[in-house]
C-alpha cells in the first residue's frame, strides 16, 4: 500500500464494508488528528464500541470481523429508528491481528451495549456509562492530558459540557473535537425539491433530528472559547462536496437489509464475498482521497478543532 492514508482506508473499508462510504469518511475523520499524540492520561468521550479509535491508533482486524458482527438489523425499518450497533451478544470477541501502540485511560459512552463491546478491546482501561447531556462528567479534576471526542453534538445543550471537559483537563492539555456543521446535511436540501418526503426521510434516517448541536463554524469557535479553550488550529476534514454527496446517499437506505444477507450466509462465503467487495470499493474510494479542497473553512461540513487548555 502506497502510504499511510491508504491503509487506513482499506482498514476502515474491512470494518465498514457494507457501508463503505463511512469507511472512507472513517479515513478522512482519522487523517485529520493523525500528528497528534495520545499523551495519557487520555480519554474518549462517546467511544462507542472503540472500533474508530483502535484503528485511528494503529490497531489491526481480520477479514473475519467488522462492525456487522454483531447487530440489530433485523430489528431495523425505516418507520422505527433502531440503533443496530447497540447489540452485544457473549461470545463477541473482535479477531485482532495488530493492537495499537497505546491504550486510553478513559472511554464513556451512554450505551451499556457498545461500551460491552468496547471492553472486549481492551482498549480503554476504564469504561464510563454516561449520559453527555448531564454534567458534571463523572470524572476527575484536572486529570487528562489528551481528550478526544467524535461526539459532542449529539446534546442539546454543548457550552456546559464543553465547561466541564475544561474542568477534567490538566493545564496544557489537549482536546480534539471533531464535530458537525450545517452544511454536513446539506445534500438532502438539495434532493428535497426532487424526492418525495419520505423519499428524504429515508437518506435522513433521523439525522436531522438526532443531533441538536450541529453548528456553524463561529459557534463552534464561540463554544471552545467560552470554555476556556486556546484554539490551536481547525481543520477541514471533509475537503471536497463530492464526499459529502457519496455518504448522504451511499448504501445507508439498504444498510440493514445487506445485514441480514450477510448474516444469512455460511461464514466461509460471507468472507470470501467481503475480500471481494472491500477490493472493488478500495479501487473505487482510493483516488477520492486525493480530492482537491472545494470547502472553505467557514462552510466546511465537518471540523476538527486543536484546543489547548
Ligand atoms: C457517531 S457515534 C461515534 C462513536 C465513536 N466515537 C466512533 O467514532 O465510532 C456517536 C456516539 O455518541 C453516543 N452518544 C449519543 N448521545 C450521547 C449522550 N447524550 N451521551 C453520551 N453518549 C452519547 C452514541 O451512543 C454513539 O456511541
Amino acid at each position: 500500500m502506497e502510504n499511510q492514508f491508504e491503509a487506513k482506508l482499506y482498514e476502515f473499508l474491512k470494518l465498514f464494508w457494507l457501508r463503505p462510504e463511512n469507511g472512507m469518511m472513517c479515513a478522512f475523520k482519522s487523517r485529520a488528528f493523525e500528528d497528534i499524540e495520545f499523551e495519557g492520561p487520555s480519554l474518549d468521550i462517546s467511544c462507542a464500541d472503540g472500533l474508530f479509535l483502535f484503528i485511528h491508533l494503529g490497531g489491526s482486524f481480520g477479514m473475519d470481523f467488522d462492525i456487522f458482527s454483531a447487530t440489530k438489523a433485523s430489528e431495523f425499518s425505516h418507520d422505527k429508528f433502531v440503533d443496530i450497533f447497540d447489540h452485544y451478544q457473549p461470545g463477541y470477541a473482535p479477531s485482532i491481528i495488530q493492537n495499537p501502540a497505546v491504550t486510553i485511560d478513559y472511554g464513556t459512552d451512554w450505551k451499556q451495549g457498545l461500551l460491552d463491546k468496547a471492553a472486549s478491546l481492551k482498549l480503554y482501561d476504564n469504561l464510563v456509562l454516561h449520559d453527555n447531556n448531564k454534567v458534571p462528567l463523572p470524572l476527575p479534576d484536572e486529570h487528562f492530558k489528551t481528550v478526544y471526542s467524535n461526539s459532542i453534538y449529539w446534546v442539546k445543550n454543548v457550552g456546559p459540557l464543553m465547561k466541564d471537559v475544561y474542568r477534567t483537563m490538566q493545564s496544557g492539555g489537549r482536546a480534539i473535537m471533531e464535530v458537525k456543521t450545517p452544511y454536513l446535511l446539506e445534500t438532502l436540501d438539495q434532493l428535497e425539491p426532487v424526492l418525495s418526503a419520505e423519499a428524504v426521510g429515508i437518506l435522513n434516517r433521523q439525522r436531522r433530528e438526532t443531533m441538536p448541536g450541529t453548528m456553524t463554524l463561529d459557534n463552534w469557535n464561540e463554544i471552545f472559547k467560552s470554555a476556556g479553550f486556546e484554539i490551536e488550529d481547525v481543520r477541514n476534514v471533509y475537503p471536497n462536496k463530492l464526499l459529502i454527496d457519496i455518504w448522504n446517499v451511499g448504501l445507508r437506505p439498504v444498510a440493514h437489509l445487506l445485514v441480514r444477507m450477510a448474516d444469512a450466509i455460511p461464514a466461509e462465503e460471507r468472507n470470501a464475498i467481503k475480500a471481494e467487495w472491500v477490493d472493488i470499493f478500495f479501487k473505487l474510494l482510493r483516488p477520492l482521497l486525493n480530492l482537491k479542497q472545494t470547502y472553505t473553512l467557514d462552510k466546511a461540513p465537518y471540523l476538527c478543532f486543536i484546543l489547548r487548555k
